[in-house]
């Protein structure tokens, strides 16, 4: 089932998220299919459980976009365990849509995480899925991409989407 996304504004996005608990639930293999079907359908490489209203620490990725299923990532409960060097690159979100923005993040990215079944994974990356764990992780803390950029373009995309709200293309 395709779930709803939701859009900046909505005040989920900017909540911290609650862990998991119930590994290894019926509901929660639903849940994570349902991501997963989601982000497909919305083109996306990564979706974070708050993005469909959902407040809690979950997020799953695929930098393959459907492609490749060995990529399919289902990261829950993740810490940051390691990161080092840095990126800049163009980057998105499924509920900002219609901006990109250049965001410097770490290189490489270690991450701990557990799966549906409550098993811990550790994931190492670099470059893009080491940018999207990043941009995931901050939404599951309430942080979008928007606070990593400057002030002056934060504050333009700010009032460009406040344009679209009042002509109701938001
Ligand atoms: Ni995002």
């Amino acid at each position: 089932m395709s779930l709803k996304i939701v859009k900046y504004g909505d005040p989920v996005l900017e909540r911290k998220c609650a862990p998991v608990e119930d590994f290894g639930s019926a509901e929660l293999k639903q849940f994570v299919d349902d991501m997963f079907e989601t982000m497909y359908a919305a083109k996306g490489i990564g979706l974070a459980a708050p993005q469909v209203s959902v407040s809690k620490r979950l997020t799953v990725i695929d930098c393959s976009a459907g492609e490749d299923e060995t990529q399919r990532l289902v990261l829950i409960n993740p810490e940051l365990i390691q990161k080092e060097g840095s990126q800049t690159g163009e980057e998105g979100c499924l509920s900002i849509p219609g901006f990109r923005e250049d965001v410097t993040r770490a290189m490489t990215a270690v991450v701990r995480a557990r799966d549906v079944e409550g098993k811990v994974v550790e994931v190492s990356a670099e470059g893009l899925l080491s940018r999207a764990m990043q941009h995931e992780m901050d939404h599951l803390d309430g942080i979008l991409f928007l606070s990593h950029l400057s002030p002056l373009k934060r504050d333009l995309i700010r009032r460009k989407i406040r344009k679209m709200v009042k002509a109701g293309e938001w």
